[in-house]
């Protein structure tokens, strides 16, 4: 069985769980995002790359995430105050999500981040009378619900109408008009996501025509300004959000996402002109391979018909495949070159779902044996919890 490189002396004296970085992988992956990027930009505007500090937010990450040159994409107050603290600069730092407190609005306004996400006409209200409160501007994107389905795990699909997010399509002109309408708004641009885990470019190819349509739809509005003047709104920045997917089956052998692919379909299919800029919100496909999850088998269980081998991580370490069914390729670190056998891969917590593989082929494994779960970067020490009041994994760096 081929496994990555882990230094397993070093593991051997920590105690287990814990996430591993491989900060080469990480570097290596920056690098490819950086080049596909600007071979984009060599043909078109700029196209902006912000991290989605919500797939991993370990300090040693962001730091290198932030030298490297990517913006930031920030859910809450607190990834914003983690995204300054790791050396993004305010100007590249966008804030999403459809409940802003006012606080947490005050914060990022105080920071003077670029742009907020607005998901909907009360948030722009509200962003606007806290603007004045502070004597501020805000710089705003709509981020607008385009309908399109990402073929992608159901619990993890955001651009359809059915979901809670963004402000649907035939409320734009409304919400654009509001824009205007609003003293302290500066209206930047349109801003969308559709999902996440997504490999095949076809739902791109999709989003990329329905904002060339909605851009061209709010350039031919007539708004009125808060002085009662008529402005042609001009759509300066695109905002695509994320969502490119990687290889959980193949870490070793494909561990850099398919950057090509993803900027290649964005350069063919999104309009843009030499006065607007492209943004687009990348978490899993920076993170996911560089991160792994480390735990130590505890016992070896014969089961009616199964036999189990028990680890020390649980499903609070790890929660992905108890709440999506997802995969996390697992591999013996300690005999990777014994014969394989069958097992349920499970962890100690009190819950039937506590499982990361079933059926599955590994190298025998014996107590005390060390193995890692795979591609375990994105959403994985991020969504860790205390369930079973077990303490958090915390995280080891290359
Ligand atoms: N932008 C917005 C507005 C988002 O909501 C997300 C992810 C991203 C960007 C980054 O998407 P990515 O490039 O990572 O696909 N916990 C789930 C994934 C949830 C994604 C939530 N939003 C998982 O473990 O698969």
């Amino acid at each position: 069985m081929i496994t990555g490189h882990f230094p397993i002396a070093r593991f051997e004296t920590l105690e287990t769980p814990f996430y591993y970085y491989d900060m080469e992988v990480l570097s290596d992956t920056l690098r490819a995002v950086n080049t596909e990027r600007s071979v984009v930009e060599c043909s078109n505007a700029p196209f902006n790359v912000h991290y989605a500090i919500k797939a991993c937010s370990t300090p040693a990450v962001l730091q290198m995430i932030a030298q490297a040159g990517l913006g930031a994409d920030c859910v809450s107050g607190g990834e914003v105050k983690a995204a300054i603290e790791a050396g993004f600069a305010a100007e590249k730092i966008v804030f999403a999500g459809v409940a802003k407190s006012d606080k947490e609005i005050r914060y990022a306004l105080e920071q003077g981040i670029f742009c907020f996400n607005v998901e909907s006409m009360e948030e722009l209200e509200v962003i606007s009378s806290l603007a004045s409160e502070m004597g501020v501007r805000a710089r705003v994107c709509l981020r607008i619900n385009p309908d399109i389905n990402a073929h992608t795990y159901d619990k993890i699909t955001t651009g359809l109408s059915e979901n809670k997010f963004g402000i649907p399509m035939r409320f734009l002109n409304q919400a654009v008009e509001l824009c205007y309408r609003l003293p302290e708004i500066d209206f930047l641009g349109l801003h969308f996501h559709i999902g996440s885990q997504i490999t095949d470019m076809e739902p791109f190819i999709h989003l990329a025509h329905r904002i060339n349509e909605l851009v061209a739809q709010v350039e031919q509005m007539t708004c009125t300004d808060h002085e009662g003047k008529a402005v042609h709104p001009v759509v300066r920045h695109i905002n695509i959000g994320g969502g490119l997917g990687i290889l959980y089956e193949h870490p070793n052998h494909f561990p850099i996402p398919d950057f090509k692919s993803y900027f290649d379909t964005w350069r063919t299919h999104l309009q843009l002109r030499a006065d607007q800029q492209a943004h687009c919100e990348l978490g899993r496909s920076i993170v996911a391979q560089c991160g792994n999850l480390v735990t130590r088998v505890l016992y070896i269980k014969k089961g009616e018909n199964k036999q189990f081998a028990i680890v020390d991580a649980g499903m609070n370490d790890l929660i992905r495949p108890a709440m999506y069914g997802a995969f996390h390729r697992v591999e013996n670190i300690s005999h990777p070159d014994k014969e394989e056998q069958l097992y349920d891969i499970v962890g100690p917590v009190c819950e039937s779902s506590d499982v990361f593989v079933e059926n599955y082929h590994i190298a025998a494994v014996q107590r005390g044996d060390l193995l890692v779960m795979r591609s375990a970067g994105a959403y994985g020490e991020t969504m860790a919890s205390q369930y079973n009041l077990r303490r958090l994994p915390g995280h080891v760096i290359s």
